[in-house]
């Protein structure tokens, strides 16, 4: 198959690991026999100092002109003192806007190779296999009115959690979709004890489960979710939610596993390119040094190859190729104790591909 991938390197350790994966996609390519075109593209602090603008209406022809986009990482400290709508961040919240990724998805799964490097006891995040399926594109980040009133000790301000039901059904319908190619379980993540948003969402979560009969689900109000996801985590397997709620329920997620440099995401639009990126950002302390761990993208592609791409067996190999190399004992510097016996990314890219 012949497939166009925009690349958005983008600051920092971004260029990075972004290298590592063409190669990796090169390899997989060759043995696959595949054609990968690559097109890159400027995004963020990158795409300031060349244009003044965090999102180039260049960048975004290229994006939608391919089959996926991979995204390595925008920020750093060079541009913390512009004006916050001329931040690189926004060309991230741009790009998610322009391509209508409504539907982040972030798997939070245990390498046991890697289970001591958590902060919780490794009996209890042992075997850890989730998803969070998070609406990006709606909820109380985008409603409106959001605004300012009156001054003084009068002085309030609002912000409007509002969704609509197409918006509320199409995420819901993947997060059952998920549930059915996985293990067959949905948690409906909600606060409708007090929230009419999250009332509507439960009957509509009611409406669709109707077509998966074979995924069973329950409702689970937030705040207990976010102490679930601590206590015992390995009871979940997909898990939909709204906006907000998404954000700071897969932030917490993430930390179970103690690895930010192995976590990848995907954020997929109803027919467009789907955009691939690991969940760290650039680091600027280990920008430059060739140290940076590649994993996360590589993890990153293998949600390419699986949800664009429609290429499970090049998936499976891929992540099989990463297993193995973890259990052979290689690490990066950020990922293991004995930094005498640390590897470099290209090094760590190199044994992927071995192993590929
Ligand atoms: P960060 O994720 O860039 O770094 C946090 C720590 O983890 C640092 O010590 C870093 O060296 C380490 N780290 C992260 N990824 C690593 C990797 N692949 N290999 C080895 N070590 C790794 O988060 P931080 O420091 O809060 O933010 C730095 C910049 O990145 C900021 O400008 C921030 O706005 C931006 N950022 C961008 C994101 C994105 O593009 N999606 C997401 C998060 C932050
Ligand atoms: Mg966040």
């Amino acid at each position: 198959m012949k497939k166009r991938i925009a690349i958005l390197p983008g600051d920092g350790i971004g260029p990075e690991v972004c290298e590592s994966a063409t190669k990796v996609l090169n390899e997989i390519g060759r043995l696959y026999n595949h054609e990968f075109e690559f097109v890159y593209g400027d995004l963020g602090g990158v795409a300031i100092d060349k244009t003044g603008n965090p999102l180039p209406e260049e960048t975004l022809t290229i994006c939608r002109q391919s089959d996926a986009v991979l995204l390595g990482a925008v920020g750093g400290p060079k541009w913390d003192t512009l004006p916050g709508s001329q931040r690189p961040e926004q060309g991230l919240l741009g790009l998610r806007k322009q391509l209508e990724l409504f539907a982040n998805l972030r798997p939070v799964t245990i390498y046991d190779a890697l289970a001591e490097a958590s902060p919780l006891k490794s009996e209890v995040v042992e075997g850890v296999d989730l998803l969070i399926v998070r609406e990006l594109t709606g909820g109380i980040y985008f409603g409106e009115p959001r605004e300012r009133r009156g001054e003084g000790k009068q002085e309030t301000a609002v912000d409007t959690l509002v969704y609509s039901r197409e918006e509320i059904e199409r995420i819901v319908r993947k997060g059952f979709e998920f549930a059915k190619e996985r293990r067959g379980h949905l948690t409906s993540v909600d606060k409708a004890n007090v929230l009419e948003s999250s009332r509507l969402w439960r009957e509509i979560v009611e409406e669709v489960a109707k077509d998966y009969p074979e995924v069973t689900y329950t409702h689970m109000l937030v705040d207990n979710a976010a102490m679930q996801l601590i206590r015992n985590p390995r009871q979940f397997d997909v898990m939909v939610t709204e906006n907000m709620f998404g954000d700071i329920l897969s932030d917490e997620a993430s930390m179970i596993t103690g690895s930010l440099g192995m976590l990848p995401s995907a954020s997929m639009s109803q027919n467009g390119p789907g955009l691939f990126e690991p969940i760290h950002g650039s680091a600027p302390d280990i920008a430059g040094k060739g140290i940076a761990n590649p994993l996360a993208t590589l993890s990153s592609l293998t949600m390419m190859l699986t949800f664009a791409f429609q290429m499970p067996e090049e998936a499976t190999a891929l992540q099989n190729a990463i297993n193995d190399v973890l259990a052979k004992g290689h690490r990066t510097a950020d990922i293991t104790n004995d930094q005498t016996t640390a590897i470099s990314t290209n090094e760590m890219t190199e044994k992927v591909i071995e192993a590929l």
